[in-house]
């Protein structure tokens, strides 16, 4: 199957991606800009376009698979790693980073936890609107380097990233924790619902989700714990990708 926007609709409805292990990406770092394995480094340059047309956050340019790259067309076999994610600037992370962006009041001086960072765009416009600390945590590897070369590419200095499951571990004194389509598979809603009650309970942590109207959140009983903070009406090229997806909203999570 080709690297098309209907493979990645199958992506997203395939179960969670499985952790690679470090072994798989020599150069895994816990902080973005750390040691780049430059082969990973080059691979993803040379298979990734820069960009920041067609998304809610044109203020930041990213390296995303797009039509002018090989594996956009390619055999999906051929891509020799898990699947990319964090390739795809999803709806529910941009609109996260368009309210942090316009809001900057809900990072400024705080710690963030971008939580499934992907590209690192919401840990990315976090950093831009004055956050104090931020982590970018991905279970893939391959997400940590693309969040260091996304900072590059937007003249930030590096912030860490980790690829460890921290979902049921126990929650650090984060003041908040950003999740951009994360709700995409009916296990892991459960095990975020669990884990992000304790963050809220353990430290009074608020938690923000970015979602374009999933039936993993919206048919899931967290929906009755959710109030509605921002939506916005998403960019023609995002909703050409994404399939009978017009808008996106932001949530606060009050179990
Ligand atoms: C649909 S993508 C969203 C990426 C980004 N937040 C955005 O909106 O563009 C979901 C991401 O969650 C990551 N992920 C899945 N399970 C995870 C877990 N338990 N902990 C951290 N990241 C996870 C995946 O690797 C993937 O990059």
């Amino acid at each position: 199957m080709a690297w098309s926007p209907s493979w990645r609709v199958a992506a997203l409805c395939a179960k969670a991606v499985e952790g690679a292990g470090l072994a798989l990406f020599p150069g895994a770092c816990s902080a973005a800009g750390c040691s780049l394995e430059p082969a990973t480094r080059a691979f993803l340059e040379e298979n990734t376009e820069a960009t920041r047309s067609g998304s809610l956050t044109p203020e930041i340019e990213l390296r995303l698979l797009t039509p002018r790259c090989r594996f956009w067309w390619e055999r999906a076999e051929l891509w020799p790693y898990t699947d990319p994610y964090w390739a795809i600037y999803w709806p529910g992370g941009q609109a996260l980073s368009r309210y942090i962006l316009d809001n900057p009041d809900t990072v400024r001086g705080k710690s963030v936890l971008d939580l499934g960072s992907g590209c690192g765009a919401t840990a990315i416009a976090a950093k831009m609107s004055g956050s104090s600390r931020i982590l970018a945590n991905d279970i893939d590897p391959l997400a940590g380097v693309a969040t260091a070369l996304n900072c590059e590419l937007n003249h930030l200095s590096p912030f860490p990233v980790s690829t460890q499951d921290i979902v049921g571990s126990e929650p650090a004194p984060w003041d908040l924790v950003v999740l951009g389509d994360m709700f995409y598979d009916d296990e892991l809603a459960n095990r975020l619902q669990q884990w992000l009650k304790r963050c809220v309970r353990t430290h009074g942590t608020r938690i923000l989700i970015g979602d374009p109207g999933r039936p993993q959140l919206s048919g899931h009983s967290i929906q009755q714990q959710l109030c509605r903070v921002a939506e916005y009406p998403l960019p023609e090229p995002t909703r050409q990708e994404n399939y009978g997806l017009t808008a996106a909203t932001v949530w606060e999570f009050q179990p």
